[in-house]
């Protein structure tokens, strides 16, 4: 789990695409839709905007949903060059795709005036609630109406099976490390939703939001999913070290590891799609 690896990336795709909600990612798209044929005239491609691209999830997560991706214009925003030409191998051909790199901590360099939809994912619970306040600022201060989706905020709820005694003092080291500066300043972590739906409704827009788990299980998901709970051990162990004495750890480790194939894990995440109140219905 250490860094943004393509590999990681990739290994997390499968149980991000189930956890999504469809209905909220249907919507987003419809809105778009609506919006742009209404707003857009003078151009042919509604833009979507993706902070945090990666190697394009977003993208990604539109295709799964039955959406026809080739009729957006899409600009993949991120601050690792090596995940944007990922990105450009797999969907330059079929698509009119800009990739940027850029550092999202500065965001008065970014270009969201041309955009329809702004989108992330896993991305919010590493920023802190003013760059927050700064990005909704700056879209909800154009001309025309830019709805938000972003979908896999961490809500900070990690429940396991068995159980194992030390369950919840890990979690709530691991909660706290979630609030460690990325960059951005003191990072939301489990409390981006809920800055994400105060600030976007103080600017005006309508939220939407829905649940979208990982549930990864041992017995009846994919190898995948085993991988997955495999590196989230690890992750979370990582990230909780000098919180947690040595041995007890290790053995917290250990009964993970030898649970993966027989247990399971759900990792709670929030998704938000903010509509723009003049044209939310
Ligand atoms: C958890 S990954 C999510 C990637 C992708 N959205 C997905 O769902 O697979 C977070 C992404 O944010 C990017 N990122 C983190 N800090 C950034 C920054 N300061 N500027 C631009 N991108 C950043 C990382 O490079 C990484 O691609």
């Amino acid at each position: 789990m250490a860094g943004f690896s393509v590999d990681w990336l990739d290994l997390r795709e499968a149980a991000d695409l189930r956890a999504r909600d469809v209905a909220l990612l249907a919507r987003a798209q419809q809105w778009l839709d609506q919006s742009s044929s209404e707003q857009s005239r003078d151009r042919q491609q509604p833009m979507i905007a993706d902070l945090g691209s990666g190697t394009g999830s977003t993208l990604r997560a539109f295709a799964a949903g039955g959406v026809e991706t080739g009729r957006y214009a899409w600009r993949l925003i991120d601050h690792d060059a090596d995940l944007l030409s990922v990105a450009s191998e797999r969907y330059g051909a079929g698509h009119s795709l800009e990739t940027r790199v850029a550092d999202l901590a500065q965001p008065e360099h970014l270009s969201l005036s041309d955009i329809n939809l702004l989108t992330a994912s896993a991305l919010f619970d590493l920023v802190s609630a003013e760059f927050i306040e700064s990005l909704v600022a700056s879209i909800a201060s154009q001309t025309h109406p830019i709805a938000v989706y972003t979908a896999l905020n961490y809500d900070g709820i990690t429940r396991w099976t068995p159980a194992h005694k030390l369950d919840m003092t890990v979690l709530q080291a691991f909660n706290q490390d979630q609030r460690r500066d990325k960059g951005f300043g003191p990072a939301l972590g489990p409390h981006a939703s809920a800055c994400l739906t105060q600030v976007l409704t103080a600017a005006g827009y309508t939220v939407l939001s829905a649940s979208s788990p990982w549930l990864l299980r041992g017995n009846h998901g994919t190898a995948g999913d085993t991988q997955l709970m495999t590196e989230l051990i690890h992750g979370i162990a990582n990230a909780v070290q000098s919180s947690i004495e040595q041995a007890e750890l290790q053995e917290w480790i250990n009964f993970r590891l030898a649970n993966v194939h027989t247990g399971s894990c759900s990792v709670g995440h929030m998704d938000l799609l903010a509509l723009p109140q003049r044209a939310s219905r």
